[in-house]
């Protein structure tokens, strides 16, 4: 394999899949990381016979799921999941991060959440001194324009996102739109998540905060 970063991450997704064991309710984030986590975890299924069930945080996390033939379960069946397994796009030194280039992070955060553990994996490129890119927001579209006015004067400069394949707003899974909200570095991320949170409209912001607790970040190619 050729590109650094790319073994990186396959790294980081094989080291985050061997953490899984027998028995093993599996958060399963979305991304270009977490599905090489994703294609270990099939590979242990078959070769060890490893028992587990995933909960998918997007339809493409559970189409590929389906492809590496990792059975899937849900959250009413199992509210408590053993271990999540996510990627980021930008992690800071007290393993706080922001998520949603995908615009799955509102499952993401519910699932990481709902997990005793969070496995955050990544490539070295997304550690940051501090968190500083736009925050994606998933915004009700019906609320599209008090939101954007409520995250102005809260300092934040929101661009509805556009489909790259697609013309006009890119739709989650949820069928809400999704909102890229610059806000420069972030001084106190905890308290920015909170108060986008508090607007009504949102349903959800790529802040991730609350959870370091229980988080492990595993940089790819670092042992
Ligand atoms: C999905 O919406 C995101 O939160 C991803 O988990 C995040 O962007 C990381 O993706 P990559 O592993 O592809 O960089």
């Amino acid at each position: 394999m050729s590109d650094p970063v790319v073994a990186a991450k396959k790294d980081a997704g094989i080291r985050a899949a061997n953490m899984v064991k027998d028995g093993m309710i599996v958060g399963l984030g979305t991304g270009s990381t977490v599905f090489f986590a994703m294609e270990r975890l099939g590979e242990r299924i078959k070769t060890e016979g490893l028992r587990i069930r995933g909960v998918p945080t997007s339809n493409q996390t559970a189409m590929r799921a389906e492809e590496y033939g990792i059975p899937l379960t849900t959250l009413t069946l199992h509210p408590v999941l053993d271990i999540a397994i996510d990627g980021a796009d930008q992690v800071d030194p007290g393993k706080r991060m922001i998520k949603g280039r995908g615009a799955a992070h509102l499952r993401e955060k519910v699932v990481a959440d709902a997990a005793k553990q969070f496995v955050v994996v990544i490539d070295s490129g997304k550690e940051v001194a501090g968190l500083d890119a736009a925050v994606p927001i998933e915004v009700l579209p019906f609320a599209c324009g008090s939101v954007a006015g409520k995250l102005r004067e809260l300092g934040g400069d929101p661009v509805l996102r556009n489909g790259v394949k697609k013309d006009g707003p890119v739709i989650s899974d949820n069928g809400n739109y999704v909102m890229d909200c610059a806000f420069g570095a972030i001084a106190d991320p905890a308290a920015l998540e909170a108060a986008i949170n508090n607007i009504p409209g949102v349903l959800g912001n790529g802040i991730f905060a609350a959870m370091t607790g229980k988080t492990v970040v595993i940089v790819g190619g670092r042992h």
